[in-house]
């Protein structure tokens, strides 16, 4: 398989996915990390994302999830199991509005036909952001949420925004700039 520079860096670092480098870079920039006790991964296979969080937190307890099984992750507490389905987590669910961040880079898959497509990733998104908005800590909670650039991201941009007191958009340097993914960012203020 062919690496590129970032996927060769995440190998030399022993990440398991070049996505590493988006969420650092989107967590450089703001202040997502800097409180975190409890931190949620949705979409969290193969892990790369759950690796870096525990890397930068030691103290933190991250929880992942995915519909997809992955490695384990020494101090990353992982369920198989769909974000629709959450609430079935019962370790999760007690911790309900008590999460400092939710990241997701949840991706569904792809049928190639654009108008499915982009009812499902806006389905998908909506969900995750209303799993989010229950589980975090209102006071200081932060959201991170990988998305795409297409005809139904205004409206998650405008949901999201009348949720939270700051919105951002982010389009990471190792995000492929010919991909349509970029992320939104979601605080409310502390
Ligand atoms: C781009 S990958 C995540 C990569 C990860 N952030 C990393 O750094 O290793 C997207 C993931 O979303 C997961 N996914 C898709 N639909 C899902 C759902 N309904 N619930 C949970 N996970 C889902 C896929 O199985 C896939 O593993």
């Amino acid at each position: 398989m062919h690496l590129d520079n970032w996927g060769l860096k995440a190998k030399k670092l022993g990440y398991r996915s070049r996505a590493v480098f988006k969420l650092e870079e989107i967590l450089n920039k703001t202040n997502a990390l800097k409180r975190s006790k409890n931190i949620l991964d949705i979409g969290a296979a193969p892990g790369g994302w759950s690796q870096f969080v525990k890397n930068k937190k030691k103290d933190a307890s991250v929880f992942a999830i995915d519909i997809l099984d992955i490695e384990p992750i020494e101090g990353v507490d992982f369920y198989n199991v769909a974000v629709e389905e959450l609430d079935s987590i019962d370790k999760i669910l007690a911790l309900k509005g008590s999460f400092d961040l939710v990241i997701s880079d949840l991706a569904p898959n792809l049928t190639g036909i654009s108008v499915i497509d982009e009812a499902n990733i806006f389905e998908l998104n909506d969900i995750t952001l209303n799993v989010a908005v229950e589980y975090l800590c209102k006071t200081r909670g932060f959201f991170i949420i990988k998305t795409f650039q297409n005809s139904m991201l205004k409206k998650l941009k405008t949901k999201m925004s009348s949720i939270f007191d700051e919105v951002q958009v982010h389009k990471p340097a190792a995000s492929k700039k010919q991909s349509a993914e970029i992320y939104l960012y979601g605080a409310f203020k502390e």
